[in-house]
């Protein structure tokens, strides 16, 4: 409890999944929140849990891709809390295509998994050396390290977010603002739980499956929140001496 208490966050993509798990975290430790989420829904139900349960949180309606609109997110989040000390870079779509994607399905993937971090970033810095510093975490995956069929337009986007990380945390230590990527294996969120179900698998098959749950050390599937943990860890100031390093959270997938 109250790891982050005082501080103020950013959450992109905080409607679902990783997102929701580490928003509903970061109150849990004493955070204000800002939901930055596209689905407006998913968001104002997450920003209205975390009040019921005591904490402070806001939505705002933000399509990351979108300079202008992400401009006034950030603005939103000051009036509201007053200033910014964490930002975490966790919205996606998951475009996952071959050789045959096209010009129109790389530039999804790339203007909202690249240049949305990019973006974000951009217009939170100047809030962060407002206040002295701050923590930025981006959302990498194994999938910034390995090939996975037919996933180019995602990994491709991976693997440019987490070199992003380490030339942000260069540019940004002057500024006392450090700067990390998560890295997990397979968890069970949307996008996992619908790939598996259209193999035919529910949670259990698929936490046995050698290409899911069975590719990773631990041979299973994380949870939301397992992911959160390590993202509230780089977020905290527990991590004092952490920059421009993107963190496995992949269950020994990658070391194997
Ligand atoms: N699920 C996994 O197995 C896994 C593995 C490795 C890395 N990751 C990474 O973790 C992060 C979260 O993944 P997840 O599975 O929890 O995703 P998810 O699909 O469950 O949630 C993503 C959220 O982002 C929102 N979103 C989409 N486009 C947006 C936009 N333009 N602006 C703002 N919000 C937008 C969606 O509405 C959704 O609520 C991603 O960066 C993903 O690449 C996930």
């Amino acid at each position: 409890m109250n790891r982050l208490q005082g501080k103020v966050a950013i959450v992109t993509g905080a409607g679902a999944g990783i997102g929701r798990a580490t928003a509903e975290l970061f109150a849990e430790e004493g955070a204000s929140v800002v939901i930055a989420e596209i689905d407006a829904e998913k968001g104002n139900e997450v920003a209205q849990g975390i009040m019921r349960s005591g904490g402070r949180a806001l939505f705002v309606q933000t399509d990351v891709s979108d300079e202008a609109g992400v401009q006034q997110m950030v603005a939103h989040a000051v009036r509201a809390f007053g200033r910014i000390d964490i930002l975490v870079n966790n919205a996606v779509v998951f475009v996952l295509r071959g050789i045959e994607a096209t010009p129109e399905e790389w530039r999804r993937s790339f203007d909202v998994n690249v240049m949305g971090p990019a973006l974000v970033a951009k217009h939170v810095v100047p809030e962060m050396r407002k206040v002295g510093g701050g923590a930025i975490v981006n959302l990498g995956s194994i999938s910034s390290y390995i090939a996975q069929p037919q996933h180019a337009t995602y990994n491709a986007a991976k693997a440019a977010v987490s070199a992003m990380t380490r030339c942000m945390a260069l540019d940004l230590a002057k500024d006392n603002i450090r700067v990390n990527a998560a890295c997990p294996g397979a968890v069970w969120t949307q996008i996992v739980e619908s790939r598996c179900r259209d193999a035919g698998m529910d949670r259990a098959a698929a936490e046995a499956d050698p290409s899911w749950g069975g590719a990773h050390i631990l041979k299973r599937i994380a949870d939301p929140r397992e992911i959160a943990f390590a993202i509230l860890f780089l977020a905290s100031d527990e991590a004092s001496f952490v920059t421009g390093s993107n963190m496995m959270v992949d269950g020994g997938y990658t070391a194997l």
